[in-house]
């Protein structure tokens, strides 16, 4: 019998980069690999990398500095880099790390199985191609064994709306959709293995425009639609979505799709005209706050979450100000926000740069007030009944933690038996990053 040889996968980034990295470990099992968590007994390391901000290409170099022991200690270990530095720096990573043995790109990682044979064989192998092929569809590996309740799946990947400060449209390539029919049996093998929500994932997610049965283009509120009917399957979540492409249907789907969480991610990054058309995001804060209205109109409950940048090329004090004054107008449940970091190959890392320390005084006084805000929503919950899917065991003893309909992390007394499986909670205290609450049951079992 042959040992098996040993992966481990290493995933930086955003949650697509944590769908694909599950994606090639199941690839790479098909072709005899199996997965461990300890880089020192791996056979394979890939870096799944992101390039979105800040120093990304500096980081995946020192992470490659610190796997130089593992392969002097195993002559066999060979080591990759995939993801959006991959993409973006290409045979540069060859050339300036001789320990990188292969260099796979996003959109070919259905390529993965051939090009580790090449790296085995002593050659270095790099594929960043934009193949036309659907790379999922070609990633071999349909595991069977049950997993957690909650999944990742992208519909789309890509973007075409080109924001002057974002990589993406160039690292992950132009907007695509996965069929529909791929997407539901894909959904289906998910719940058979015990999964209860799926978050549907894009770059441009509401942008979604699958093929459908009849060969016509199917929306994303279409999808959602046939996805609710999917029996098991209780939630569905969707991020990250462009305000421009917030369809009609997809509001009103807010409103009738049960399964649909009432939480939504839109961004808009700045509230300022000047600074959003400088940022080529194509739509006005006051057609944002307008949005905002009817989304809360379909659904009043709904926790909205956001991306804001500060510190963006010609960004004056006035310009942060119409930025504070959105955030106090939409009342974030939950937000992300960053100091504008220069991406190279951008247009506005060409701009003249806001200084540092104003950077870094605008984003303190915008976190403070996103804070007081989420402290807010939170301590809004109490008193309140709502579902929560228990995910995994709580700190204490006899406690279970999971997420609320909102997304937000609770914790309850209840018996294991809860693991992966729904119940209503009423909502007794908040914290700024957690709930708890008590089960809403007759008895502390499943019925
Ligand atoms: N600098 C700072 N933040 C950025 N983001 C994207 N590009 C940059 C950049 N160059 C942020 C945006 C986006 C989120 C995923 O990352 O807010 O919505
Ligand atoms: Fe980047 Fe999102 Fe703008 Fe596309 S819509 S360019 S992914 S910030």
């Amino acid at each position: 019998m042959t040992m098996s040889r040993k992966l481990h996968i290493k995933t930086y980034g955003c949650q697509m980069n944590v769908y694909d990295s599950e994606r090639m470990a199941e690839a790479l099992t098909a072709a005899g690999y199996v997965a461990t968590d300890t880089p020192e007994d791996a056979d394979l390391i890939l870096l799944n990398t992101c390039h979105i901000r800040e120093k990304a290409a500096e980081k995946v170099y020192s992470e490659l500095g610190r796997l130089k022991p593992f392969k002097a200690a195993n002559p066999d270990l060979k080591i990759g880099v995939a993801g959006c530095v991959a993409q973006a720096e290409g045979a540069e990573i060859l050339a300036r790390q001789p320990l990188v043995d292969l260099v796979v790109g996003p959109q070919s990682y259905h390529r993965l199985p051939e090009l580790e044979a090449r790296a085995r064989a002593g050659e270095k192998a790099l594929d960043t191609d934009f193949p036309e092929e659907d790379k999922f569809d070609r990633l071999g590996g349909r595991p069977k064994a049950q997993r957690g309740p909650t999944a990742f799946l992208t519909v789309q990947e890509g973007c075409d709306k080109f924001c002057a400060f974002c990589v993406v449209p160039y690292t992950r390539g132009a907007e695509a959709s996965r069929p529909v029919a791929r997407v539901l049996e894909e959904a289906r093998g998910l719940v058979d293995r015990g999964v209860v929500e799926i978050t549907l994932l894009g770059q441009n997610v509401n942008a979604y425009h699958g093929a459908g049965p009849d060969g016509g283009a199917v929306s994303l509120a279409g999808l959602i639609g046939d996805l609710a009917k999917i029996d098991g399957l209780e939630r569905i979540r969707y991020t990250t979505s462009h305000p421009n492409d917030m369809a009609d249907d997809l509001i009103a789907a807010h409103a009738e799709v049960p399964e649909l969480m009432p939480y939504l991610h839109l961004p808009v990054q700045s509230g300022s005209d000047r600074i959003l058309k400088a940022m080529n995001r194509q739509h006005t804060a006051d057609d944002y706050l307008r949005l905002i209205e009817r989304i809360r109109a379909a659904r009043p409950d709904i926790l909205i979450s956001g991306d804001f940048i500060v510190g963006f090329p010609g960004e004056t004090d006035a310009d942060f100000e119409a930025t504070l004054a959105l955030v106090r107008e939409v009342r974030y449940g939950q937000c992300y926000s960053f100091k504008y970091s220069p991406r190279p190959g951008t247009p506005a890392a060409e701009r003249d740069q806001v200084p540092e320390e104003v950077r870094a005084e605008r984003l303190s006084r915008l976190q403070a007030l996103l804070q007081a805000q989420q402290e807010a929503a939170q301590q809004a919950m109490v008193g309140r009944q709502v579902g929560v899917l228990f995910e995994k065991a709580g700190r204490l003893p006899g406690q279970l933690v999971g997420k609320s309909d909102h997304l937000q992390a609770v914790h309850v007394e209840a018996g294991e038996d809860w693991l992966g499986r729904i119940a209503p909670v009423e909502i007794t205290a908040a914290a700024p990053n957690s709930l708890a609450g008590r089960l809403a049951v007759a008895t502390d079992q499943p019925g």
